[in-house]
């Protein structure tokens, strides 16, 4: 019996690498069949759950040859060819501001002592594209109660390593980003068990373009919020400040929930485009998570938020 929820979430045991979902993709196409899944392997059992929902994760190659990563530049390719030499080791996160115990943790300790498991996620940036993106990671509610929330702690802010000698882009004085870059939650976001830190994609460890060593993924909300290679955490009492948010606010928002019926300004958010694919597909509410998260916005006006 597959131990799988809304959540898109599968045992660690079963993280693989990508040449098994090839594998398995195959098998799906040489016919396997709702008819035949009390027989076939429980792979492919998982893989058929999966185009059910149509999350069919986007190949490796385009994960991590396609990215945003100001910090490398604002082209999709500088974050690949310039980071190869990201120093993740070691690496610490810190977990303080209003919160019962900070902490300082080594990224191998957290890593080696927090179960991980594999989440397969829709992801939604807010220029329009899209992809499905199997994470390995944990909650990030797991690792707040590590630290112990208190009642002033209502926001959650996330720091990216600040670094200009290995972020050539940090140092550049004509740029209007304000580095590091930071994002920020409501509590009740950060503690929602859709809400992961990220170590990882289709069971390998994160490739510095995607925010090695640990980043953010906030599956309903458009990509820029998934913050990476994070340094600090820090709960606040008051709303956390937020990078684009900051640079343009009457074009990004500080929830940036993905929402088809809110337009940015300069665009249409109703279809995207998700890499490798032809057509473009409808936008989803919420990003089709909104079964477990809406009611976290049940009496905000979304067009005034978001
Ligand atoms: N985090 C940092 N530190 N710097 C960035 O420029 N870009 C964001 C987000 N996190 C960004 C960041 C944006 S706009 C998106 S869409 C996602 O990262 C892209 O993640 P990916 O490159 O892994 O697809």
């Amino acid at each position: 019996m597959l131990r799988r929820n809304n959540y898109g979430l599968i045992p660690s045991s079963e993280i693989t690498s990508e040449s098994l979902y090839q594998e398995r993709r195959a098998f799906m196409k040489l016919g396997a069949s709702a008819a035949l899944m009390g027989s076939v392997p429980l792979m492919a059992a998982l893989d058929f759950e999966k185009s059910k929902r149509g999350l069919e994760p986007t190949p490796f190659d385009q994960i991590t040859t396609y990215n945003n990563f100001y910090e490398y530049g604002t082209d999709k390719e500088s974050p690949a060819k310039l980071s190869k030499n990201l120093k993740i080791r070691p690496w610490t996160l810190t977990i303080g501001g209003e919160v019962q115990k900070s902490l300082t943790l080594d990224i191998d300790t957290l890593i080696k002592k927090i179960p991980l498991e594999e989440r397969i996620y829709r992801f939604r940036c807010v220029e329009g594209w899209a992809m499905v993106v199997p994470w390995v990671g944990f909650t990030l509610a797991s690792l707040l109660k590590q630290a112990g929330l208190t009642s002033k702690s209502k926001y959650v802010e996330f720091e990216t390593l600040f670094d200009p000698v290995q972020f050539p882009q940090q140092s550049k004085s004509f740029g209007n980003i304000p580095f590091p870059y930071r994002e920020g939650l409501r509590i009740d976001e950060a503690m929602h068990p859709l809400t992961i830190l990220a170590v990882g994609l289709y069971g390998k460890e994160l490739l510095p373009q995607n925010g090695a060593p640990i980043r953010l993924v906030v599956p309903w909300k458009y990509g820029f919020k998934s913050i990476k290679s994070i340094v600090n955490i820090t709960l606040k009492e008051h709303q956390t400040r937020s990078t684009w948010n900051q640079i343009a606010p009457q074009e990004y928002g500080f929830y940036a929930n993905v929402n088809p019926s809110v337009d940015h300004p300069r665009w249409s958010q109703s279809r995207e485009r998700v890499l490798g694919k032809f057509f473009k597909q409808e936008t989803l509410a919420f990003n089709g998570y909104g079964n477990e998260v809406a009611h976290l916005y049940k009496n905000m006006d979304l067009k005034k938020y978001y």
